[in-house]
C-alpha cells in the first residue's frame, strides 16, 4: 500500500471551483443533512470534484470543498487521503486501474495482474503511461474477494481475472469499447463456477 499524499506542487492546478451546474448539485447534497451536519456531504462533494477534474482530486479542489462545508482544510484532506476512491495524482485518461493486493486476491493470482500493469502501463504505480492513457496502483480489499483476483476501473469492477482477460479489459478501454464489467469467466456474479452446487434436486 502506497503512502497517500497530494501530488507535488508542479502537478497541481492553481485553482479549482465547481462549475455552476456542480455548485447547484452540491448545494442540493448539502441540504440533505440536518442543521449542523452539513460536513457529512464531504464524500459526494469530493467525488464530484474528482469527476470534474478528469478523474483525480487536486489540493485546490479539496480546499474548495472544505470551504463550501465550513470545514478546516486539514479535515477534508484527512478524508481525501484516507479513501482510495480519491485519486490524489493525475491518472490515465482512459483508465486508472486499482488492483486489489489483499491476501485472497494474491492467493488467486493478483501477481499476474500486477505484472501486466508493470509491462503495459508503467513499472511503478502512480505513474501515467507514456501515451497518457493508463495508470495503476495497488489497493486493499475492494469487497469482491469471492471473484478474486479483481480490479476496479472508474466505477466498475472486473473480476475472476487472468493475465489474458485483464489484457482484454485494458484493450477495451484503449479502443473505446470496454468489456462488460463483472466476472470475466462464464459465471453469474459470485455464484459457483460451473453452476449451482446445492438444491439441485427438487422433491415434489
Ligand atoms: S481480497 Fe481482493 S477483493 Fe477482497
Amino acid at each position: 500500500m502506497a503512502v497517500r499524499r497530494v501530488a507535488p506542487p508542479e502537478l497541481q492546478p492553481k485553482d479549482f471551483a465547481f462549475t455552476a451546474e456542480n455548485t447547484e448539485w452540491a448545494k442540493k447534497q448539502i441540504a440533505k443533512y440536518p442543521a449542523g451536519r452539513q460536513q457529512s456531504a464531504i464524500i459526494p462533494l469530493l467525488w464530484r470534484a474528482q469527476e470534474q477534474n478528469g478523474g483525480w482530486l487536486p489540493e485546490a479542489a479539496i480546499r474548495h470543498v472544505a470551504d463550501m462545508l465550513g470545514m478546516a482544510h486539514i479535515r477534508a484532506l484527512e478524508v481525501a487521503t484516507f479513501y482510495t476512491m480519491f485519486l490524489l495524482e493525475p491518472c490515465g485518461t482512459k483508465a486508472h486501474v486499482q488492483v486489489c493486493g489483499t491476501t485472497p486476491c494474491m492467493l488467486r493470482g493478483a501477481q499476474a495482474i500486477f505484472d501486466v500493469c508493470k509491462k503495459r502501463i508503467h513499472h511503478d504505480p502512480h505513474h501515467v503511461s507514456a501515451d497518457g492513457n493508463f495508470s495503476w496502483e495497488e489497493v486493499e480489499c475492494l469487497g469482491a474477494c469471492v471473484n478474486a483476483p479483481m480490479v476496479l476501473i472508474w466505477n466498475d469492477t472486473y473480476e475472476d481475472l487472468t493475465a489474458e482477460s485483464f489484457e482484454k479489459v485494458l484493450d477495451g478501454f484503449l479502443n473505446g469499447k470496454p468489456v462488460k464489467p463483472g466476472p470475466q469467466i462464464d459465471r453469474q456474479l459470485s455464484a459457483p463456477i460451473g453452476g449451482p452446487t446445492t438444491l439441485r434436486t427438487v422433491k415434489a
